[in-house]
């Protein structure tokens, strides 16, 4: 086994297409292979535990040797949140406004702080971690992209508040009690929120799409390919799942074949009966064939 330097495999596709199923197979494979896994699902439609056949709490937990499993809840998310930027938004808030501490839980509660601090939870694990290889199991599409969205967008607004507070410093300076710089406050969340962006767009970040080989799922592989593009993402991997052999999927593997063929490594993963549960059939979900070309990407 080739040490590998620390790598994010992360999951994206339509709902249902198998997402969780195969982040799960991939992990379980390569840490069978010797190589320390941290498998995580930002999916609060927690389905992680259904398809390992375990039970999973807040905490991580160690499900064998060199595999930890590790499911994001949305509590936990926004407790964290509160944790790490709580106490920086009340002294940024306090500063322009007379407010109390509720408003830590005010801005804990409005859209976008949990995708966003998702993100952010992702970037610090795999800083802080030790480990190999993060496997990340994404939500759906839509929540998916939304994300990204919501990350691109914090950045943007950050860069307007700051032009908000200049604006209104000279009456701040006038009311103002503490001291602390809440200027800089605002440009470390941004300064963060770049962080976070080029982490997604670094060469470590293996992207994969998932998608069943038919005729809506390959029209929404092909959008979400472009839109990580535009992200500055570039997806290397295509699972087309689920694949059992009808005249229609023989047809849809085809196009993707002429369509991603060149552009990124494409593994298809057949339909099994029954549906795969548990570390065991996971581990034969994948041929060796198909850990061996990961792997290829990783090492890469
Ligand atoms: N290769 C396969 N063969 C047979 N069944 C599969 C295969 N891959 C996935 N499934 C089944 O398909 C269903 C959807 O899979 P999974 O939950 O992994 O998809 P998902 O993309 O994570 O869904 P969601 O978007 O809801 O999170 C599950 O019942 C799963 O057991
Ligand atoms: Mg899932």
């Amino acid at each position: 086994m080739m040490r590998v330097p620390k790598k994010l495999v992360s999951f994206w596709g339509k709902g249902g297409v198998g997402k969780t199923t195969l982040s799960s197979a991939v992990a379980v494979s390569l840490s069978k292979m010797g190589y320390r896994t941290y498998l995580l699902s930002s999916d609060f439609v927690p389905s992680l535990q259904d398809v390992l056949g375990v039970e999973l709490s807040r905490e991580p937990l160690e499900l064998s040797e060199n595999l930890v499993v590790d499911q994001l809840f949305e509590e936990k998310v926004i407790e964290m949140w509160k944790e790490r930027f709580g106490e920086e938004v009340y002294r940024v808030a306090s500063s322009i406004f007379p407010v109390g501490r509720e408003i830590i839980d005010y801005v804990a509660g409005a859209p976008g702080i949990v995708e966003e601090f998702t993100l952010y939870y992702i970037y610090e694990l795999y800083r802080n971690e030790d480990f190999d290889v993060l496997v990340w199991d994404t939500m759906a599409t839509g929540g998916g992209l939304r994300m990204l969205r919501i990350e691109k967008e914090f950045y943007d607004h950050l860069g307007e508040a700051v032009k908000l507070y200049l604006r209104v410093k000279g009456v701040i300076d006038r009311i103002r009690t503490g001291s602390e710089d809440p200027l800089k406050l605002i440009e470390s969340w941004r300064e963060l929120a770049q962080k976070v962006l080029d982490f997604l767009r670094g060469s470590h970040h293996v992207a994969s799409l998932v998608s069943r080989s038919l005729p809506v799922d390959y029209y929404v592989a092909t959008r979400v390919y472009r839109e990580l593009l535009e992200f500055g993402i570039p997806v290397k991997m295509l699972f087309v799942n689920m694949v059992s052999g009808s005249a229609e999927e023989n047809l849809y593997f085809k196009k993707f074949y002429d369509s991603f063929g060149e552009k990124l490594t494409l593994l298809r993963v057949p339909r099994v009966d029954p549906s795969p549960r548990g570390i065991d059939s996971l581990s034969k979900l994948l041929e060796k064939n198909d850990v061996d070309t990961i792997l290829s990407l990783l090492e890469g």
